[in-house]
């Protein structure tokens, strides 16, 4: 993990309300990976906490992250031109490894959770697995990185809440109706939290048991683990966990959602 100043190269928008920006590294960063986070400083002087967002891609220079105009922080970077620099500490948490026997993937994304399933696509492509993405959005102006998905994916569902793009259903539900074609090795999931249960339910209701791991979002003060502002319960209540060190990505059974 390292405190750098980054340089933005790119800060534009992928949709209406989503930016994606490029940065670069100063140097070698060791550790990036799919699923783990940056902890981004939003440009006004340091007046405000770091805001975590998912590594979405990376090459050894770059660093690429979409991130949602919500509140004040993210609008704040959304003003942020290319050429300016931000604090930036990464790699954050712990990221999604697939097995080598993990032949099969199927990837449940739903709005700004799209972009860590993005990563694992990046970071996996041509490896020899065969990802199956079900991917959902609010409505058809929130579609994004389709082109990834499609062109990475053995099958694809781009679907809508409302239904103005692809079919008008949910990814998770998209991912059960597809589940006995798939037949997924393993399970990757990020998005809403209602999505998340949504998943958890429909896994325990149909008794499957495929591996399935979640990256989990967290209102965040540290990012590193020190603050307990993150903290989240292990199934059963008894134990608690670090969402920003023990996590974001935990297996679905492991942790209350
Ligand atoms: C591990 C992780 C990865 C994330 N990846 C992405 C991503 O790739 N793209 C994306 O658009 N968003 C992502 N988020 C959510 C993003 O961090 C929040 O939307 C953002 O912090 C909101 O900041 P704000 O100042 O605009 O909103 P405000 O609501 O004004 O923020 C107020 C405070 O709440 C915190 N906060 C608000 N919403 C969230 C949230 N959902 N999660 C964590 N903290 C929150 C902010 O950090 C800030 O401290 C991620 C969150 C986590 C924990
Ligand atoms: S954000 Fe401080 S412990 Fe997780």
């Amino acid at each position: 993990m390292r405190e750098l100043v980054i340089k933005v190269l790119e800060n534009a928008p992928l949709t209406p309300n989503v930016f994606k920006m490029k940065f670069e590294l100063p140097e070698k960063v060791e550790g990036l990976a799919c699923g783990r986070f940056v902890n981004i400083s939003t440009g006004d002087g340091g007046h405000l906490l770091r805001r975590p967002i998912a590594i979405c891609e990376y090459t050894p220079d770059t660093v690429t992250i979409c991130y949602q105009i919500k509140g004040e922080g993210t609008r704040i970077m959304s003003r942020v031109r290319p050429g300016e620099t931000l604090s930036c500490v990464l790699p954050l948490g712990n990221g999604f490894a697939l097995k080598e026997e993990e032949k099969k993937v199927a990837l449940i994304g739903g709005g700004v959770g799209v972009f860590p399933m993005v990563s694992v696509l990046r970071e996996y492509a041509g490896s020899g697995k065969n990802f199956f993405s079900y991917i959902g959005f609010r409505d058809k102006d929130a579609v994004c990185m389709e082109k990834v998905f499609k062109a990475n994916s053995d099958r694809c569902a781009i679907v809508t809440d409302d239904g103005s793009y692809g079919e008008k259903t949910n990814a998770v539900a998209a991912f059960f109706a597809d589940f006995e074609k798939a037949k997924p090795d393993v399970i990757l999931s990020c998005g809403p939290v209602p999505m998340l249960r949504a998943l958890k339910s429909g896994l325990c209701e149909r008794g499957i048991k495929v591996p399935c791991f979640v990256s989990l979002e967290e209102r965040m003060g540290c990012g590193i683990g020190a603050c307990l502002v993150c903290v989240c319960h292990k199934t059963g209540g008894a134990e608690n966990v670090r969402v920003c060190k023990d996590g974001p990505v935990f297996e679905i059974k492991e942790v209350e959602i």
